[in-house]
């Protein structure tokens, strides 16, 4: 099965564990309209693309870790999107939850998203509960405090942003998850996985400045010139449009080196430059070298 559709029959179990018909109607409808369609859904691909390096030998503990994951990141969608902090109307194309929803109930959205999370990795535990036990640890680890998306999030109310940290939690966080949790589903030790996680967040944040500097509103979806009317640092700030880019290859070949061996390397390989090529901008002729 490709991994996209096992990611969306993912998504799609775990979120028929948040409706019932004793439910909020709105409430429940908020939290399917935050999730489908996805994105990109990035960060539960490159989950399973590890898990499947390293041999996917519970693929039913990774279909539930890619889900999970991939709802932590939609919830800190909805939270990003909210009046307090970006205050942003339009996500992947559509209005933002708040703006759909109202205030109250996006909150709702993304505290109930997060904690479904972790329900569907408790509920998967069975024969392995070892796994989910280091699933459960690591999703938590790169979302909360210190370290994770909250952290992130955080830096944006410091008086002074250690960029790097602010980078490393809000986005590249995420990403660690991911090549973590992928790893430990089929059984692999995380900590050998994480700098591969680490660089391609890091990738990503610079691909995602460059996307805000250089793309229109809606080819991509949601606001855009975010970064500078935030005032908010970002790599196309620090480097340039043609810096930038150039960080981005070389944060990418790094990412490619960092891969452990293991019998699905090459493929590994294959896939982060696919996934390099979805998220890097076209770039004006006047920038390129
Ligand atoms: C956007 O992430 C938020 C950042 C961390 C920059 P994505 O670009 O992966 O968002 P979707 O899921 O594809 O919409
Ligand atoms: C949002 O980050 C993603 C989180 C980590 C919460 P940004 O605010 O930089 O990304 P976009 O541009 O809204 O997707
Ligand atoms: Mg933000
Ligand atoms: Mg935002």
């Amino acid at each position: 099965m490709p991994l996209s559709q096992r990611i969306e029959t993912a998504m799609d179990q775990a979120l028929a564990l948040s409706q019932g018909s004793a439910a909020p109607r709105k409430l429940s409808g908020a939290l399917i309209y935050a999730t489908k369609p996805g994105g990109a859904r990035i960060r539960p691909t490159i989950l399973l693309s590890v898990a499947a390096a390293c041999g996917d030998d519970r693929p039913a503990l990774a279909d539930a870790a890619a889900a999970a994951l991939e709802l932590i990141h939609c919830a800190s969608l909805v939270h990003d999107d909210l009046p307090c902090f970006d205050d942003a109307d339009l996500r992947r194309g559509k209005p933002s939850v708040h703006r759909a929803y109202s205030e109250p109930l996006a909150v709702l959205t993304g505290d109930s998203l997060i904690i479904l999370a972790f329900e569907v990795l408790a509920r998967a535990a069975g024969q392995e509960p070892e796994r989910a036990g280091r699933l459960i640890l690591s999703l938590a680890q790169r979302s909360g405090m210190p370290g994770g998306i909250c952290a992130g999030q955080g830096w944006e109310s410091e008086p002074v942003i250690d960029l790097g940290a602010y980078h490393r939690s809000k986005t590249a966080a995420l990403f660690m998850a991911a090549t973590e949790m992928g790893a430990i589903a089929a059984g692999h030790a995380p900590e050998e996985w994480r700098d591969l996680g680490a660089l391609i967040g890091e990738a990503f944040q610079v691909a995602d400045d460059l996307r805000d500097a250089l793309l229109d509103e809606e080819s991509l979806g949601k606001p855009v010139g975010q970064d500078d009317l935030h005032g908010r640092p970002s790599a196309v700030a620090e480097l340039g449009v043609k810096g930038a880019v150039e960080r981005l290859k070389q944060i990418l070949s790094g990412a490619i080196a960092s891969i452990p061996s293991c019998p699905g390397e090459a493929a590994l390989a294959q896939m982060v430059s696919h996934q390099a090529e979805r998220i890097m901008p076209a770039v004006p002729a006047r920038y390129r070298a």
